[in-house]
């Protein structure tokens, strides 16, 4: 089964609502007249709204960068999955690994996240991915399958159509330095592989899998040429409109 590339960018926390609009606007210039690929975006909590209005008519599609598993109710700093919808978008990121590291939230919380998004329609993109520390320390593969497993407990397999994962190796976000194209693949395979033993194989023949850090227009090629490697999920090069459009217009 052929997968449909997809290609993502998270902003983290950056844009105000004017730098928002004209990045945004820009991506949905960028990939008019391309259907053969996915484009997202993941811009902050505050401009999702303007951002699904500066697209609004294009293929682009607007994510937020984290969700709550409930509609609402008194849950300060966390945003819901109807409210994600109402803004004008139709997807999200969880368990980012800057979610994990630094404000400490662990697989079971990102279950809950994962799992009403679903709940409530959205796309997902569960990240995982490995510190360098587990990596040397040969804990690599022990570390993608708890994340998987547990960021996936529940998720039946007709919901699995609406998620996407992401491999995104700590050490290689934000610092410039790429996985190489050999360390991701393997990577990817490992997932798939963990895929079919959790669902079945054809579940893990259809979901596209991501890589993320340190993606730029200089690299994009190479990863995307590797077998198990369905797309992109870039940080620092998304916001710069020619280097996103450049990956976007990646093979
Ligand atoms: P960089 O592309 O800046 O390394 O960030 C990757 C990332 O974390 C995307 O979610």
């Amino acid at each position: 089964m052929k997968r449909k590339a997809l290609i993502a960018g998270n902003w983290k926390m950056h844009t105000t609502a004017v730098e928002a609009r004209m990045l945004a606007t820009a991506v949905a210039e960028g990939c008019s007249g391309i259907d053969d690929r996915d484009v997202l975006i993941a811009p902050p909590f505050t401009v999702l709204g303007e951002v699904a209005a500066s697209v609004k008519g294009s293929r682009v599609i607007v994510a937020s960068q984290n969700v709550c598993w409930e509609e609402q109710g008194a849950y300060t700093g966390e945003i819901s999955p109807i409210m994600v919808k109402a803004a004008g978008g139709s997807a999200a990121i969880v368990g980012h690994s800057e979610r994990r590291q630094i404000f400490l939230e662990g697989d079971d919380l990102i279950n809950r996240r994962l799992t009403g998004a679903l709940t409530s329609g959205l796309m997902v993109i569960l990240c995982v991915g490995e510190t360098l520390e587990e990596r040397e320390g040969g804990r690599m593969f022990a570390v993608l399958d708890r994340q998987v497993r547990r960021g996936l407990a529940g998720v039946d397999a007709a919901a699995m159509t609406r998620v996407v994962i992401a491999y995104e190796p700590v050490w290689a976000i934000g610092t410039g330095k790429t996985a190489s194209k050999e360390q991701a693949q393997e990577a990817h395979a490992f997932i798939r592989n963990l895929l079919g033993e959790i669902f079945q194989k054809d579940i893990a023949a259809q979901t596209r899998i991501l890589y993320g850090g340190s993606v730029k227009p200089t690299n994009i090629d190479e990863l995307m040429a590797q077998p198990d490697i369905d797309g992109a999920l870039v940080g620092g090069a998304a916001l710069d409109p020619q280097s996103f459009r450049r990956i976007i217009a990646f093979g």
